[in-house]
């Protein structure tokens, strides 16, 4: 049985997986982020203790604070009540100032100082860089300025970023020189949370530590495949930040298509980061980025969520959120039909869906197979039959099933649905939040889970032709009641391939 109160967890935690001496600069430290993800997931790592006595923290905001307010909204954001998290939080640093200011960092400098003294922290320093994106290059760049970025005798400066990593292929670009004129590829960590996850991580034991999977794990055996990010939650009081970015940048440049190049990607030679990566960008080539309009049009779906749930729970519409244009036409859902091309993958469609205002918080990664040749036994008796799949359950209720036909008990030959399910909760041990993963990594410097440059570039490629053709299309953007399975066009999408979604109200 999975133990679920959070100080009678138990985290599996290698000792090798402890940080090293270092402080953790956290840019942004006043802001929503740090207060919902990185404070609460640093207290759960000081009370594991992969935060030992030369880890201190330091907190950089434009908000003024003493280091004692700053120590005091670290306790307050977080639930716990850790004694190493005390001490932490009670040595913590406060610098504020412009994030373009050089005063700011001139300041920095002096406590980060200090805290080597003071800490035992050795010159060692992660960056974590929880602002607004657009001052993501601004800070980069001051620290390059600052001499802040270069590690000296042999310590280790990293910078952390969370996406989204531009906003375009272009933007990404600027971003990238920006962040490589303080930093070099090595020293940048660009965190997808989804990576992080328990379940997708699963995905490399799933078939790389398995046989039985791995032979069928192609075009001989798959029919199609299905990835599945579906939310709740509308956006709620993130408006302002959504209509500049749409589920497009949100969900499917990063998380679905990490996701979909770890689950089709070759085999890696090793499990180093490098090799991981490699494998990965090898898929986001091989996927052939949807070209002229028609292609798009027949291959690419957007929706927008309109009122919607019920009597009790109504859900209002996303133009009427806070911060949305009563015009909006940004989309809150999207649905796509790629092709990978390479030997293993070539004619099996891989249809992509992500939505906000859906019916189920579900994030699935799905393997239809092909279909027996046919029926000889039973003819007439299966029909309606879903295709055999393997499905990947990301969240929630992560864990893995196997879904076949078998026949049901009595005198007539008919055939049923059955499933073989692995569930997490059969193990004792807790996984891990998402955060408490990427930051111990960043501060132990294991890249595996972070996203290398390339690879952002070749999203966006992906994604670019999809959304200039939908930034020019004068159509109304097609709609979806809250609480449904996306707009009528996305079902479209997949039933003319003689297929369905795995979930939905109307296949
Ligand atoms: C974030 C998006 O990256 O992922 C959010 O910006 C989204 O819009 C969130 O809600 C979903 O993450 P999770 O871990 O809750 O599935």
């Amino acid at each position: 049985m999975a133990v679920r109160s959070r100080h009678a967890q138990h985290v599996d935690l290698d000792p090798d997986r402890r940080s090293p001496p270092c402080v953790l600069v956290i840019f942004g430290a006043s802001g929503d982020l740090t207060a919902r993800k990185l404070l609460p997931a640093l207290e759960r790592l000081a009370g594991y203790g992969a935060l030992p006595p030369e880890v201190a923290l330091v907190g950089v905001a434009r908000t003024p604070m003493s280091d004692a307010d700053f120590g005091e909204l670290c306790r307050r954001s977080v639930s716990g009540d850790d004694p190493r998290w005390r001490e932490l939080t009670a040595a913590a640093r406060y610098v504020h100032g412009g994030y373009d200011d050089p005063a700011t960092y001139q300041r920095l400098a002096e406590v980060l100082a200090e805290c080597d003294e003071r800490h035992g922290t050795a010159g060692n320093r992660v960056y974590y860089l929880a602002t607004p994106p657009r001052l993501f290059g601004p800070i980069a760049v001051s620290l390059g300025k600052a001499g802040l970025s270069a590690p000296t005798d042999g310590a280790f400066v990293r910078a952390v970023v969370e996406k989204p990593f531009g906003w375009d292929e272009d933007s990404a670009r600027d971003l990238y020189a920006d962040l490589s004129s303080a930093f070099t590829e090595e020293q940048i960590f660009r965190i997808d949370h989804y990576l992080a996850k328990e379940t997708v991580q699963n995905l490399l034991a799933l078939r790389f530590a398995n046989s039985i999977f791995e032979p069928i794990w192609n075009r001989t055996w798959v029919d199609n495949v299905q990835i599945t990010v579906a939310e709740t939650l509308g956006v709620g009081d993130r408006g302002g930040f959504y209509e500049t970015t749409g589920a497009m940048r949100d969900i499917v440049q990063n998380h679905v298509l990490q996701v979909l190049s770890l689950f089709l990607m070759e085999p890696p030679t090793s499990f180093h980061a490098e090799a991981i990566r490699d494998e990965k960008v090898k898929l986001l080539r091989a996927i052939r980025p949807l070209e002229d309009e028609e292609e798009i049009a027949a291959n690419a779906v957007r929706g927008q969520y309109t009122r919607g749930g019920t009597r009790e729970d109504l859900m209002a519409g996303y133009r009427d959120e806070p911060g949305v244009d009563p015009l909006s036409s940004t989309e809150t859902f999207v649905a796509m039909r790629l092709e990978v091309q390479n030997w293993r993958w070539t004619g099996v469609p891989v249809y992509v869906r992500t939505g906000k205002r859906l019916p189920a918080r579900l994030t699935e990664v799905a393997m239809e197979f092909r279909r027996p040749p046919q029926l000889p036994l039973f003819p007439g008796r299966a029909e309606g039959l879903e295709p055999d799949a393997l499905v990947v359950r990301v969240q929630p209720d992560e864990g893995l099933s196997l879904k076949f036909g078998a026949k049901v008990p009595g005198h007539a030959f008919r055939v049923q649905k059955a499933s073989m399910d692995f569930s997490y909760e059969s193990f004792d041990e807790q996984s891990p939040d998402a955060y408490e993963r990427v930051i111990l990594d960043a501060l132990i410097g294991d890249p595996t889970l972070f996203i290398r440059a390339d690879e952002v570039g070749r999203s966006w490629r992906i994604v670019d032709p999809v959304m200039r053709y939908w930034a020019a299309d004068p159509r109304p953007i097609p709609l979806y009641q809250a609480a449904t399975w996306g707009p009528p066009e996305a079902d479209a999408l997949i039933t003319r391939d003689g297929r369905g979604w795995r979930h939905s109200a109307r296949s």
